[in-house]
C-alpha cells in the first residue's frame, strides 16, 4: 500500500517516526510530504531514516517526474493521510487552497483522505475548527480522533493526536475498504474485553483480557462492510470507526446486550474474556478487615458463547479459546461441546496473549485448520476475517462470494 504522510506543523509531530514504523510494519510504502512548519518540530533527517525515502516538502521540485511531484504523489497514493494536522491545515482543505506541496496533492489526488488532528482543546473547540471538521466529514474526510487527555500546553482535554498503532490500523482500514468488501451486507455481533464482577462497592473479580484483539477483529470486520456491533467489557481503547460499541461491565450485562444486538446477525466473534463465576451475594457495603481469612462463594455467569451456539437458526459462531496449556485439545473440546461453528485458540501468559499488540493463533472448525504465526493483531484480525468470511460462505452458502477463496 502506498501512502503519502502529511505531517504538519504541531508538537505531536514528534511522533511522527513512530507512526512512519508503524505502517511500514503493516508493509506500507510511506512517502513522507512535509510542511515548513512540520521541520521545526521532527527533522527530516529521521523521517528519511524511518522511512527510507526523501522527503518531499518543495511544490517546485525539479526533480521531480515533469516537475509535478503533486500529480505523481497525488497518483501514486492509495491514502493520503496527515498525521499530525493542524488546525491550519484543516482550514486549508475546506477552503481548498494549495500554497503547498501537502495541499496541492489533496486537491490532485482521487485517493481517500484521512487526517488525525492534534491542537490544543480551545483550539479544537474553536468554532471555526469545529465547522471545518464539519466540512471536511461533510466531503468524505475520514478525522482519526482526536483523542482525549493531557496535552503538550499542560491543559487537558479533547485534541491529542491518536496513538501512532491507532493510526495505523485505522489507516489500512480506510484504504483496505475500498476494494469489493467480503463482508458487505452482513451484520457481525463481536463481544471483547474483559467483564468486571462486583464483590461489594468498590472491589470486583476480572481478568487480565485488554480488549485489543476483539477490537481489531471488529474494525477489520467493518472495514470488510459489515455491519458491527461490538460489546465490550472495560477496557483502554479508543472505540473503532463506523462501530456501534454497546459498553457493558457484568457477564449478566454482556449476555443481554449480547443477545439484543444478535437479532438478525450472520456471524458472532466471542473475544470476550467472560467470566465464568460471579460472587454469589454483593455485598451492599464495603467489606471491612476483621477476620484474618474469609470465603467468597461463586455461582457460575450464563455463558454467552455456548447460548448463541445453541439458538435455533442462529448466526454463524466463532468463538475464542484463551489457554495456558493443551491449547489445541481444549480448543477443539470446546469446538465440540459448545458446537460452535469454529474457534480461534491461543496460548495466553506471562508472555504472550494479554495485553500485547501481537497474538499467534490457530483456527479449528469440524473438517479443518490453520495455523497462524506471530503478527500483530490488526493484520492478524484482517486475515482472521477473511478466513471466517470464507468459512461462513462455504457453511451458510446460498449468496456465496468466489472472491473470498481468492483472497483466503
Ligand atoms: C510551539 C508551537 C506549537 C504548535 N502546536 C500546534 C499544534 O499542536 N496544533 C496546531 O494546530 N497548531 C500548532 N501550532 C501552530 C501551527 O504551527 C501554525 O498554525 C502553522 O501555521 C501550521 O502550519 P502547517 O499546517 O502548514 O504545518 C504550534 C505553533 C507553535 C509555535
Amino acid at each position: 500500500m502506498n501512502i503519502v504522510l502529511g505531517i504538519t506543523g504541531g508538537i505531536a509531530a514528534y511522533k511522527a517516526p513512530d507512526l512512519v514504523r508503524r505502517l511500514r510494519e503493516r508493509d506500507a510504502d510511506v512517502q513522507i510530504v512535509m510542511t515548513a512548519s512540520a521541520e521545526e518540530f521532527v527533522t527530516e533527517t529521521a523521517l528519511q531514516a524511518v522511512s527510507g525515502r526523501p522527503i518531499r516538502s518543495n511544490l517546485w521540485d525539479k526533480e521531480a517526474e515533469r516537475a509535478m511531484s503533486h500529480i505523481e504523489l497525488a497518483r501514486w497514493a492509495d491514502l493520503v493521510l496527515i498525521a499530525p494536522a493542524t488546525a491550519e491545515v484543516m482550514a486549508r482543505l475546506v477552503s481548498g487552497a494549495a500554497p503547498d506541496l501537502l495541499s496541492t496533492i489533496c486537491l490532485a489526488t482521487e485517493a481517500p483522505i484521512a487526517i488525525a488532528p492534534a491542537m490544543n482543546h480551545v483550539m479544537w473547540n474553536n468554532q471555526a475548527t469545529q465547522a471545518n471538521r464539519a466540512t471536511l466529514e461533510e466531503r468524505g474526510i475520514r478525522i482519526l480522533g482526536p483523542g482525549v487527555g493531557s496535552q503538550a500546553c499542560g491543559e487537558t482535554g479533547a485534541g491529542r493526536m491518536l496513538e501512532p498503532d491507532a493510526i495505523a490500523a485505522a489507516a489500512f482500514d480506510i484504504a483496505g475498504s475500498q476494494d469489493e468488501r467480503l463482508l458487505d451486507g452482513k451484520k457481525v455481533v463481536i463481544t471483547a474485553g474483559p467483564t468486571r464482577e462486583p464483590i461489594d462497592p468498590v472491589r470486583y473479580i476480572t481478568n487480565r483480557s485488554s480488549g485489543k484483539m476483539g477490537y481489531a477483529m471488529a474494525r477489520a470486520a467493518a472495514a470488510q462492510g459489515a455491519e458491527v456491533v461490538l460489546v465490550s467489557g472495560p477496557v483502554n481503547l479508543e472505540e473503532p470507526a463506523g462501530v456501534e460499541v454497546t459498553h457493558v461491565g457484568t457477564a449478566h450485562e454482556m449476555y443481554e446486550a449480547t443477545h439484543t444486538a444478535i437479532e438478525n446477525a450472520d456471524i458472532f466473534i466471542a473475544a470476550a474474556a467472560v467470566a465464568d463465576y460471579r460472587p454469589a451475594d454483593i455485598k451492599e457495603q464495603k467489606i471491612k478487615k476483621t477476620e484474618e481469612s474469609m470465603r467468597i462463594d461463586l455461582v457460575r455467569c450464563p455463558d454467552i458463547l455456548a447460548s448463541v451456539a445453541a439458538l435455533e437458526a442462529g448466526p454463524y459462531t466463532v468463538g475464542f479459546a484463551a489457554e495456558t496449556e493443551k491449547v489445541d485439545d481444549y480448543a477443539k473440546g470446546k469446538l465440540r461441546k459448545k458446537k460452535l461453528d469454529m474457534i480461534i485458540a491461543n496460548r495466553v501468559g506471562d508472555d504472550c496473549g494479554f495485553d500485547r499488540d501481537d497474538n499467534t493463533v490457530s483456527v479449528f472448525w469440524s473438517d479443518g485448520e490453520e495455523r497462524f504465526p506471530q503478527a500483530q493483531k490488526a493484520l492478524l484480525a484482517r486475515d482472521l476475517i477473511a478466513l471466517v468470511a470464507h468459512r461462513y460462505y462455504a457453511v451458510r452458502g446460498a449468496d456465496s462470494k468466489d472472491n473470498v477463496i481468492a483472497i483466503h
